[in-house]
């Protein structure tokens, strides 16, 4: 099946928040946040649907494409900007597409598992899918309650997937969810984001190592083989942990939280991106994209840069 990433994008808010200023209002400080989990500073501001909107018009310049050329849109986000319609419609418009739009909630693995609903529209027929993850989770953030006001964020990426049949960018897959783990990180209609920090912790080293493992052997390649790895970027103790036990070296991360924190469905483009930037995408790459998050959910997928 040829799967090509065609071409990515991001969106921001203007407004950068820093540990210290969070500090000034919370019983916490720089050096506990750089220190518990990486985070540096983070964006806030802006909707699902402005992020959203920034990141995919930059995909699609990037890609090259226009408004007619897309087939479907696919939007990841936790915390969509109205209960109806979904928030991918509104992208879509703002965007000047006609073409069919909605939303996918997996949380933090969110922008992965759209990337494997886009997978399978392509083999349905459809030649070009835009699949955005956009966050606006500020707005669901108790901003005193310091286990989670440090974390979240706000941010948007976006990649266009376009079917060609001479090159397969994605070569594995492995998805999952266990809803017994619900209420370790939950928000209710109207309320805000709860979390019970280690166990999250605990179960996401698990579960990303897991389906990592599978997936590497699905593509039948070993982590050896591995130029990059783009994980979710919750935590850099997370992220050390998962790539102890996989033997990656530090070296082969992609960091991205130390300037966004933790932007959930955004997070994995996000990185991209800033891999991108940093001159570590290319072409013949092997790279393992994973993510977890609430549900929870999990999404590993191996990828070979055409
Ligand atoms: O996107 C996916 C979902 N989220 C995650 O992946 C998050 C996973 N969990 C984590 O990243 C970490 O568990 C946290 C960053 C949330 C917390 O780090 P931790 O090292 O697990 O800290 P802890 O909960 O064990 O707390 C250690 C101490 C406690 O104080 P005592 O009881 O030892 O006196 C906390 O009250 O740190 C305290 N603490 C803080 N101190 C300063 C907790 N949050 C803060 C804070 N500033 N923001």
């Amino acid at each position: 099946m040829g799967v090509r990433f065609k071409g990515w994008g991001i969106g921001l808010p203007d407004r950068i928040v820093t540990n210290d200023e969070l500090s000034l209002t919370l019983d916490t400080s720089d050096e506990w946040i750089s220190e518990r989990t990486g985070i540096r500073q983070r964006y806030v501001g802006g909707t699902a649907r402005s992020l959203g909107v920034i990141a995919g018009r930059n995909a699609m310049a990037d890609a090259g494409v226009e408004p007619e050329d897309i087939d479907f849109c696919l939007l990841a986000t936790t915390s969509p900007d109205r209960m109806a319609p979904a928030t991918a419609v509104l992208i879509a418009n703002d965007l000047g597409l006609t073409c069919p739009a909605m939303d996918v909630n997996a949380a933090c693995s969110g922008f992965m598992y759209a990337v494997r609903v886009a997978q399978g529209l392509l083999e349905t027929g459809n030649k070009r899918i835009l699949v955005i993850g956009a966050e606006h989770l500020s707005k669901w953030v108790d901003w005193t309650d310091r286990n989670i006001a440090v974390l979240l964020a706000d941010g948007g990426g976006a990649a266009i997937l376009e079917y060609d049949p001479d090159v397969n960018d994605v070569l594995s897959f492995v998805l999952g969810a266990d809803g017994s783990g619900a209420d370790l990180l939950t928000c209710e209609h109207e309320g805000t984001f709860t979390m019970d920090g280690r166990e999250v912790f605990r179960r996401a080293v698990r579960v990303v190592v897991d389906s990592s493992q599978r997936a590497l052997e699905l593509a039948g390649i070993t982590a050896d083989d591995l130029a990059l790895i783009i994980p979710h970027q919750a935590n850099i103790r997370i992220i050390q942990a998962v790539a102890d036990r996989l033997g990656i070296g530090m070296d082969r991360a992609v960091i991205a939280l130390d300037r966004y924190g933790n932007t959930s469905s955004a997070s994995i483009p996000l990185a991209f991106d800033v891999a991108r930037t940093e001159g570590r995408i290319k072409t013949g790459d092997y790279a393992l994209l994973t993510g977890f998050g609430a549900g929870m959910t999990w999404a590993s997928s191996v990828v070979k840069w055409s």
